[in-house]
């Protein structure tokens, strides 16, 4: 298969985890006999600092002809704590979603058997945790008209949604869940929120077509609660866009790492993968970055175009790296971590030769002695 993808790294960790990503789909491309051509282009701070423009048209222009986009972290520290700044690195990813009209964010959760002990949270209450999150992307609060008064002292969000925006991201988390355990959780706060329960009503007409799909209602307050008292409940859950990126967040515990969850957000046309963890500004250019949500990301890339193998191969890999903790610090000891290259390393060699032994890759990577 030929793809073409654009590489939009944007800032912070962003190149470092991006650069392990397509090295990966390289090592992929070439295992597999297909052509996978790259083209970079900027957004986000670095986007800001060398044209003025978190998302410059030129970036844009590439996205919508290319097949792919993959995607590494938005943001930085100048800007966050400047109420007053007029551009916002996170200005470009919004414009970019709403552009590709990427409306469906899906985010896988799983507790990795070989990480349990990595998570706060007990292991008899994450062990066997499997959920696809499916955050609605480009409506809701995020895209509502926002306002500020002009003595500065009241401001509102629109929070809006039409029925059409529902619609289809419910058919997706539908169909997703008849290829998994046949549950849907739909997340909302109907019992304050007029838009949430516009979601109730047209999320449970459509439910009526697919039978055998069990819908379940949640209020957002409810699910924070239960995604970590009793997160094995959930198969697929089904939310707007502001309450989606608050429970992803606070998903992303179960594994272990929020380094770990890789998400695709697609539209009808675009598909656009990247890692959810933000751009780390702290680790930039340290090694110290977690890889792994990024190369899971183009794990889903390779899915999204049918390649399944292909992906089933970049998850084995990093099963592996979990497994004989060739990992960063979130998830390692300080003298045990290896850098975020190494990462990238042991993951394409093992795309090259998977059947080698476990021990000599291990001691290859660490640069120890090979001897076993
Ligand atoms: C995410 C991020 C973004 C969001 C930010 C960077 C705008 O937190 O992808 O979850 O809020 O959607
Ligand atoms: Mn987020």
């Amino acid at each position: 298969m030929k793809l073409h993808i654009a590489e939009l790294s944007g800032d912070g960790i962003g190149p470092e985890v991006t650069a392990q990503a397509k090295k990966v789909l390289q090592a992929i491309a070439q295992e597999f006999n297909h052509k996978f051509t790259f083209s970079k282009a900027l957004v986000g701070a670095i986007a800001i600092d060398k044209t003025g423009n978190p998302l410059p048209d030129e970036t844009l222009k590439l996205c919508k002809e290319t097949d792919a986009v993959l995607f590494g972290a938005i943001g930085d520290p100048k800007y966050d704590n400047d109420p007053a700044a007029k551009v916002r690195p996170e200005q470009g990813l919004l414009k970019l979603r709403k552009e590709l009209g990427l409306y469906a964010n899906i985010r896988p959760v799983k507790a990795y058997e070989t990480l349990l002990e990595k998570s706060p949270l007990k292991e008899e209450i994450i062990r066997g945790t499997d959920i696809s999150i499916y955050r609605e992307l480009t409506g809701g609060i995020y895209f509502g008209e926002k306002k500020i008064s002009k003595d500065g002292n009241s401001a509102s969000d629109l929070c809006e949604y039409s029925k059409h925006e529902i619609e289809r991201i419910a058919h997706l988390a539908f169909n997703a869940a008849k290829t998994r355990r046949n549950k849907v959780t739909l997340v909302d706060k109907a019992n304050v929120l007029e838009s949430s329960r516009l979601w109730r009503k047209v999320v449970g007409e459509i439910s009526k077509q697919y039978p055998k799909v069990k819908l379940d209602f949640l209020f957002v307050d409810n699910a924070a609660m239960q995604l970590i008292l009793n997160p094995k409940q959930f198969d697929v859950i089904l939310t707007e866009n502001m309450f989606g990126d608050i429970i992803s967040d606070e998903a992303s515990v179960i594994g272990g790492s929020i380094g770990l969850l890789a998400s695709a957000s697609v539209g009808d046309q675009h598909a656009l993968f990247e890692p959810i963890h933000g751009s780390y500004p702290q680790a930039k250019g340290k090694g110290l970055a977690n890889p792994i949500a990024s190369i899971l990301s183009a794990a889903m890339l390779l899915e999204h175009f049918g390649l399944q193998d292909e992906a089933e191969l970049v998850q084995a890999a990093v099963e592996r790296s979990l497994k004989l903790g060739i990992t960063t610090s979130d998830l390692n000891t300080k003298q045990k971590a290896v850098s975020t290259t190494k990462v990238g390393d042991f993951i394409q060699d093992f795309i090259y030769h998977p059947n080698d032994s476990n021990q000599n890759f291990t001691n290859i990577h660490l640069g120890q002695s090979t001897i076993i």
